[in-house]
């Protein structure tokens, strides 16, 4: 199925100007197959999930494939694991439901996150102490060059923080469909301080894989604001990665910096520390505004374009770099 010159505000969470000048949507391989037999132009096509990533730069964008692929059901269970798979169209949280709702936890950390399956291995979604590369199993993805379909296990897949092989090759990969190991027997997984400080406040001792999706969702929604009400598009920038010696530099001249060092060696900064440090939170550039409960969440206040969110966003880094030496990298795809 295909149209023409559509307005894709509403496929942004953003809410973010533009126009696919040609808008496929792919409900199967047959059809991201039909798209590359007829493809007369080598510009790289925008794959699109749940547009909850993404920021448009240019208004006019000449192809996107809405990816609408559906289904879910449970390929095998063994002592170890249940293997289930899932098409890359299907809604991330409604298909972490899915499998709580089976009695297969797992992926009870990334409840809420917005967004479709197909975009969660692009930047390998995480938050809360958990990444989806631990929980992946495999996934198959077509070649929007040749049109071939190839799997891809973890390794292939190259996942790093908020990175795969994916997220750097735009428009050369359709994903269609993934496959989740949820492992038996379960252990909550609690080492994020905050999730384990909102179990604590509600009560909660020994969670079940419900209560921590619960708890998650009540974090976020406290913090992080909601698309449908204030575009944005989560965290507009990574967590920046620094050696030891810069971090102890850092400390000793701001000893509260939130540091977590990581298995390599390097040390995790907080970007939304530092973007409050600089006085941003809550602060606005026209209609382009750091949010005040989250200051790494940019948000849409009502009629930004791509290059206002990205002024406020040169501006913060700005900042940013003069005070703390440390270069803030944009999360988001930026199209
Ligand atoms: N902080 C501030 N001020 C702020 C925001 C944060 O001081 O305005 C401090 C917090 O107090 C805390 C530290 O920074 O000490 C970390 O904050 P938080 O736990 O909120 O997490 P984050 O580093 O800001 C990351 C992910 C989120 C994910 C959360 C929870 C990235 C880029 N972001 O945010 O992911 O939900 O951890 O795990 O890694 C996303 O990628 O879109 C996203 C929302």
């Amino acid at each position: 199925m295909y149209s023409s010159d559509l307005d894709l505000t509403p496929f942004n969470t953003f809410g973010l100007p533009a126009r696919a000048h040609r808008l496929w949507r792919v409900e199967s391989v047959a059809d991201a197959r039909a798209y590359v037999a007829q493809r007369q132009d080598d510009v790289p096509p925008l794959v699109l999930g749940g547009g909850s990533n993404l920021l448009f730069r240019s208004g006019e964008i000449a192809t996107v494939l809405k990816v609408e692929i559906r289904g879910r059901k449970k390929l095998a269970e063994t002592a170890e694991a249940v293997i289930v798979e899932v098409g890359a169209g299907e809604n991330w949280h409604d298909f972490v439901q899915w499998t709580l709702a089976q009695g297969w936890p797992g992926l009870e950390n990334l409840a809420l996150i917005p967004g479709s399956v197909g975009a969660a291995p692009i930047q390998n979604i995480g938050a809360y102490g958990m990444e989806m590369a631990e929980r992946f199993e495999s996934l198959d993805a077509l070649d929007l060059e040749s049109g071939e379909t190839r799997e891809f296990d973890a390794a292939a897949c190259r996942f790093g923080y908020r990175a795969s092989i994916f997220r750097s090759t735009p428009g050369r990969w359709l994903v269609t469909a993934l496959r989740f190991r949820l492992p038996k027997p379960w252990q909550p997984r609690l080492g994020y301080g905050e999730l384990a400080r909102e179990l604590a406040a509600q009560g909660v001792v020994m969670p079940n894989a419900l209560q921590v999706a619960e708890a998650v969702s009540t974090i976020r929604r406290r913090k992080l604001p909601d698309p449908a009400v204030l575009g944005n598009a989560g965290s507009f920038f990574k967590n920046p990665l620094v050696d030891t010696a810069s971090c102890a530099a850092l400390l000793a001249r701001h000893p509260a910096l939130p540091h977590y060092p990581q298995a390599d060696g390097q040390v995790k900064l907080a970007s939304g520390w530092l973007i409050e440090a600089c006085g941003w939170k809550g602060k606005r550039l026209g209609a382009a505004g750091c949010h005040e409960h989250q200051a790494l969440v940019l948000v849409n206040h009502g009629g930004a374009s791509g290059v206002d969110i990205l002024r406020l966003a040169e501006a913060i880094r700005a900042d940013v770099r003069a005070r703390f030496g440390v270069e803030l990298e944009i999360e988001p795809v930026v199209v």
